[in-house]
């Protein structure tokens, strides 16, 4: 007989909907007692309800990532639930498409709000208590638009590379102590982000995959499973790319 040591939670942003909702649901089937964060109060619920019916452990804590006091709350309201966070997740993004020269210094702060100071912010959080445990793990969701860039998406593409690179630093940091950091960067995937996108995007994107389709959110939540678990304990600093094969390194 073993007996496992039980998973520390795993914090998730942007649990509520697409590709962060498959990835709490995913881990939580894992093992991991899962604090779900998004800004929509609604869909962070309803994903840890749907944990909770399936037989996991998960509370939801709604929160602007961009903000210090509500990521803060979220980790406070994991470790109080759950004892400590051992994985987090960085998944909260938005997209907004634009011209280069359509696009507002307003665009470009929120962009990097959400996405760059957002995951900035929560993994601040989150690092004392994992260094001091000698463990831990980040996963980061960029993009392949930080790799190779997107048209009407300078913004876009500029946080998702400022991701990669963070990825890079931190695990250069951190990783000899135990904590390890990486990222994703998945390609087109069905979710609600993507259905927001126009529709002569889509199809020409579609058009050009080699494996002919976009992803779906489990097969993204599956890649992340794998950089959560001891499976991966050579994986540092790097970003994956679940992203039908548009996107070859
Ligand atoms: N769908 C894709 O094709 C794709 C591809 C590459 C990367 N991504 C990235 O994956 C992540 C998830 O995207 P998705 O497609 O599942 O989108 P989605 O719109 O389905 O989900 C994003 C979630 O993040 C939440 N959110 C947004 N801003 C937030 C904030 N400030 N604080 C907390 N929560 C916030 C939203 O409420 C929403 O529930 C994003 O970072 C996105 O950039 C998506």
């Amino acid at each position: 007989m073993t007996t496992e040591t039980p998973l520390k939670a795993a914090l998730v942003t942007g649990a509520g909907s697409g590709i962060g909702r498959a990835i709490a649901l995913r881990l939580a089937a894992d093992g991991y007692p899962v604090v779900a964060n998004d800004l929509n109060a609604d869909t962070a619920e309803a994903v840890a309800a749907a944990v909770r019916a399936a037989g996991g452990r998960a509370v939801a804590v709604a929160g602007d990532v961009s903000s210090e006091a509500d990521v803060d709350a979220a980790v406070a309201a994991g470790r109080e639930a759950f004892g400590t966070v051992g994985l987090l997740v960085n998944c909260a993004g938005h997209v907004h498409q634009g011209l280069f020269e359509t696009l507002t210094p307003a665009d470009f702060d929120r962009m990097f709000a959400v996405h760059v100071r957002g995951a900035f912010l929560a993994m601040r959080a989150v690092l004392p208590a994992m260094l001091e445990a000698g463990e831990g793990v980040i996963v980061n969701v960029a993009s392949q638009l930080g790799q190779i860039g997107g048209v009407e998406l300078v913004h876009y593409s500029g946080a998702k590379a400022a991701i990669i690179g963070m990825t890079k630093a931190l695990a250069r940091e951190v990783s000899s102590r135990g904590v390890r950091v990486n990222a994703v960067a998945p390609g087109p995937i069905n979710t609600p982000l993507v259905q927001a996108l126009s529709e002569d995007w889509r199809a020409r994107k579609a058009a050009e995959l080699p494996l002919g389709r976009f992803g779906e959110p489990d097969e993204v939540a599956a890649v992340v499973s794998f950089l959560a678990s001891p499976a991966a304990s050579l994986f540092v600093g790097q970003t994956l790319g679940p992203n039908s094969g548009d996107v070859m390194l």
